[in-house]
């Protein structure tokens, strides 16, 4: 096979067979074919795209990569969930701990954040003591006693992603439906979960900017993980501004935590809803929607949730009275309010521009080595669709350096948009695809 009518065929719009995926990404991994020749695949598939079989194949070749997880060793259904990312996303937090108490087993592999905020992993050790480095035997023994755990990856999953992902960063080839599917799914897959549940976002802080694209790749990673044998849901939501109200790695734990204690934001609160009763469903928990919703609200108005989210932060060395005194996690020495320089209704919150300026206090990595500050975030008052007046509160910035702060007051400013007659009240779920 040679690489050079490999890229010919893409270009003219052919299909690949199994075997000629498998000589793309494995030549690539083991350095036989140069990052010029996959760059100019890439960018075929990227024009000429692929069949769902293809994508299939390219997402098996990409979980195969590496190691494959056997968790045949945590007893009954075990579920993952995805999100494609988005600012103030502190979904997991919740999730893990309601689906845990209803019966499935939660064994997360979490990531950290590059840009924005942090990553799950970030946010968890905003908790004194909290250790994601955890090896597999104590991990599987955790989630088999406590019915979730959230750690750091172990193994190596899915090397050739992480190598094909640095060069479609650099190469204009991240938002190509097939690829970004074969990415998320081959880690998925080499997860070794039973069932996957994707929270597709779309909207302007997303990598899907219009609900076409969001469903067809919604609609993909589901077909994929089917034709592999796994029980799959998606739900396409909104990222058109922050989830929630609190940006910032312990904000975030604290907005957490008050939605296990049933006072979390609307928003946030009904998408996790919505997220567990697909993570119920692919785990074969209860009879139908309404069923699996009422043991939600039941585990969380009886504080069994909230409960369980404590035994997960005991079990992983964490200091668990956080679940009572948020300020366990430190408070950051400066609070200013920010206020609206317009009247009107909101109309936009750029939520790539409010996870840049908590960036800039401190709350994300512009850089792998940069050290994140806990503490430090932002909290919203107002969402799309409110009527605010000239000079009222929007909002309240935590930061303990002003080094940036100007900074990230002009980037959070510009992240509003205001008009004077209301238009339309934000969607937050547009599908669910079985
Ligand atoms: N997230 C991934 O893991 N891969 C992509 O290609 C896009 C988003």
């Amino acid at each position: 096979m040679n690489m050079y009518d490999l890229i010919t065929k893409k270009r003219d719009g052919g299909t690949h067979s199994q075997e000629e995926i498998s000589h793309i990404i494995k030549g690539y991994i083991e350095n036989k074919i140069p990052d010029y020749q996959i760059s100019a695949w890439l960018m075929a598939v990227y024009f000429s795209g692929m069949t769902d079989e293809e994508a299939a194949n390219l997402t098996m070749t990409m979980a195969e990569s590496g190691d494959m997880m056997d968790l045949r060793a945590i007893k009954g259904a075990k579920v993952d969930k995805h999100s494609s990312g988005g600012v103030g996303d502190k979904t997991t937090l919740v999730l893990g701990p309601i689906v845990a108490c209803c019966g499935v087993k939660v064994a997360k592999m979490s990531g950290r954040g590059l840009g924005h905020t942090g990553g799950t992993l970030d946010k968890l050790e905003a908790i004194p003591g909290f250790k994601i480095n955890i090896d597999p035997k104590l991990f599987f023994d955790i989630v088999n006693t406590t019915g979730l755990a959230v750690v750091g990856q172990t193994g190596n999953l899915a090397p050739a992603d992480k190598k094909i992902y640095a060069l479609r960063d650099v190469t204009a080839t991240v938002d190509s439906i097939p690829l970004i599917a074969a990415s998320i799914m081959g880690k998925k897959l080499a997860a070794g979960n039973d069932g996957i549940v994707l929270d597709v976002k779309c909207g302007k802080g997303a990598f899907m900017t219009n609900l076409a694209d969001a469903k067809k790749l919604a609609k993909l990673m589901v077909e994929i993980g089917k034709i592999k044998g796994k029980n799959m849901s998606a739900v396409i939501s909104a990222m058109d501004q922050p989830l929630g109200s609190k940006i910032g790695n312990a904000l975030e734990v604290e907005e957490a935590l008050d939605t296990l204690k049933g006072k979390g934001p609307e928003d946030f609160t009904l998408l996790c809803i919505e997220l567990a009763a697909e993570m119920l469903k692919v785990g074969h928990i209860g009879n139908s929607k309404e069923e699996r919703i009422s043991l939600i609200k039941e585990k969380i108005s009886n504080g069994e949730a909230l409960e369980k989210f404590r035994e997960m932060i005991k079990a992983q060395g964490g200091n668990s009275d956080v679940v009572d005194n948020y300020e366990i996690m430190g408070k950051a020495s400066h609070i200013i309010d920010f206020v609206s320089k317009n009247s009107g209704f909101i109309s936009e919150i750029d939520a790539l521009k409010v996870g840049k300026a908590a960036m800039f206090l401190g709350a994300g990595r512009a850089t792998k080595e940069d050290k994140i500050d806990m503490t430090v975030g932002i909290e919203l008052f107002k969402k799309i669709g409110d009527k605010v007046q000239k000079d009222e509160i929007l909002g309240k910035i935590f930061y303990n350096s002003d080094k940036k702060l100007e900074e990230a007051k002009k980037m959070l400013m510009s992240a509003y948009k205001f008009e004077e007659i209301k238009e339309k009240s934000p969607v937050l779920i547009y599908d669910i695809i079985h």
